[in-house]
């Protein structure tokens, strides 16, 4: 393995040999001069690779360089007369490694976000597409971090489940029955019993009920993987498939999960802004200027708490003709969550206790009996991006709340097992990845924050 070209760009002086690996962006042939833009990846930077007529295969292969094409060139790494760079490689050598054939779909100008969707094996070698995945990656990076920092135990939750955890319904079947040939019972339905894992089963749309588990035996967990939702939403905030981290501790409360929320983004937004600063600049230039102000600010200042019943009086007060009508005991909509940050607090916002009947079973009961110890946290330009609670750990109420949503305690009886056997206050949240991204990019659309992504009527790649 060779050294990155970050790596070489952050060599501290320039003068020594090196040898430069990565796929020709631009290809300007002069006379007697080429001039090659040469990108590895590993950094926004390329380097400019300068090629006279002293170098081999000057006429021939060095002058049929063009965008795509992979090379390798050695030569001496000098200080740039450019502007914007500091370094450029007067090559002695290159080579071509891997040529391009007629129609390369990625040209110099810039593609619409659309159009590198349906070439998704080739838009990360895109600038903007590249800072998404550093970014992506020094985000994920921090999370564990975060988390081991503070003695939390990763607990890898199973993705194959026979729970909707969420009680929502809207999960992906996951069977090996032939279609066209499914076993029937008596009363002429599927019997799913002959199928492979002898129940229904489904693709997992949370990790929480198996973190639960975890939390009550080492305190504190979370879990980072994938998770599947079958809503039919063709929104640019919601996939198919997506990433969620959940913590989950015990002996917690619904304020100090609030804490433990604020302290974990603020902390993922610090090292992501010290690891990719030419990354977000980028973002701030040519995606969105509002991003390096909004991080600043975001892990400047603590985020503003208020109950749900305080929010909806906020927005039944507000001179505004909101497209879904605001009620207590309504959801909030994505321009409610976004009026709240963008415009009335102009900062995070952390809201709680929400009505029992908008949110889902497991959550804990307040005294009033109208509201549970549910959080959301809403941010600026995305609304939600971190749902959680207080468990519901009190036997009773939890059997109670079971049968309020129409599910069934056989279904659950491992999960109320928990409250039989050393039951605590125990609280997690799940913060949706994806978004998390979207907001420290200011990336505008869900599906150009994930390398694959996974819509209604798409899963190409
Ligand atoms: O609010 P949600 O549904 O909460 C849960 O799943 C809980 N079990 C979490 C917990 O308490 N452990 O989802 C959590 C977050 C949302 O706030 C949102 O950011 C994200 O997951 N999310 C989605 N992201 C992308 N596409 C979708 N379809 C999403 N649905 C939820
Ligand atoms: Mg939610």
């Amino acid at each position: 393995m060779r050294e990155s070209i970050r790596e070489i760009l952050a060599r501290p002086e320039a003068g020594g040999e090196v040898s430069v690996q990565g796929w020709v962006r631009t290809a300007r042939h002069g006379k007697k001069v080429s001039f090659l833009e040469v990108n590895d990846g590993s950094s926004l930077s390329g380097v400019q690779v300068v090629v006279g007529p002293e170098c081999p295969g000057f006429d021939t292969e060095v002058r049929g360089l063009g965008t795509g094409c992979a090379v390798e060139a050695m030569g001496k790494l000098v200080e740039s007369p450019g502007q914007g760079q500091i370094y450029e490689v007067h090559a002695q050598t290159v080579e071509k490694i891997g040529g391009v054939e007629e129609g390369y779909p990625l040209q110099k100008k810039r593609h619409s976000f659309e159009f590198l969707r349906t070439i998704a094996h080739l838009r990360p070698r895109t600038n903007t597409i590249g800072a998404v995945l550093r970014v992506r990656d020094s985000a994920s990076r921090a999370i564990h971090d975060f988390f081991h920092e503070r003695g939390f135990v990763q607990l890898h939750a199973p993705l194959i489940t026979l729970s909707d955890a969420e009680g929502a319904g809207q999960m992906f079947r996951v069977t090996h029955l032939d279609p066209s040939d499914v076993p029937k019972d008596e009363s002429g339905e599927t019997d799913w019993s002959q199928d492979f894992f002898g129940d229904s089963a489904f693709l997992s749309v949370s990790g929480q009920l198996e973190a639960e588990i975890g939390a009550m035996a080492l305190s504190r967990v979370y879990t980072f993987g994938p998770t599947f939702r079958a809503e039919n939403s063709n929104t640019a905030r919601h996939l198919a498939e997506f990433w969620m981290v959940e913590p989950e501790v015990a002996f917690c409360d619904l304020s100090e999960l609030a804490d433990l929320a604020q302290a974990f983004l603020q902390s993922v937004f610090v090292r992501v802004r010290e690891e990719c600063e030419e990354d977000l600049a980028f973002f701030d230039q040519r995606i969105d200027d509002s991003v390096l102000s909004t991080l600043a600010n975001v892990t400047e200042e603590p985020f503003e708490k208020i109950t749900y019943t305080q929010a909806v009086e906020i927005l039944e007060g507000a001179q505004r003709d909101f497209e879904f009508p605001i009620g207590w005991g309504t959801d909030l909509q994505s321009e409610h969550e976004r009026f709240l940050t963008e415009e009335y607090f102009r900062r995070p916002v952390i809201v709680t206790d929400y009505p029992k009947g908008i949110k889902a079973f497991y959550m804990y009961l307040n005294d009033d009996d109208r509201t549970v110890g549910a959080m959301d946290v809403l941010v600026p330009r995305i609304g939600e991006i971190i749902g959680g609670s207080q468990r519901e750990h009190r036997l009773s109420r939890l059997q109670g709340r079971i049968a309020d949503h129409g599910l069934s305690e056989e279904d659950y009886w491992w999960y109320l097992d928990l409250r039989r056997y050393g039951s605590v206050p125990h609280a997690g949240f799940g913060l949706g990845f994806e978004r998390l991204v979207q907001f420290i990019t200011g990336m505008a659309n869900i599906r150009d924050v994930i390398p694959f992504p996974r819509v209604p009527g798409s899963a190409e790649f």
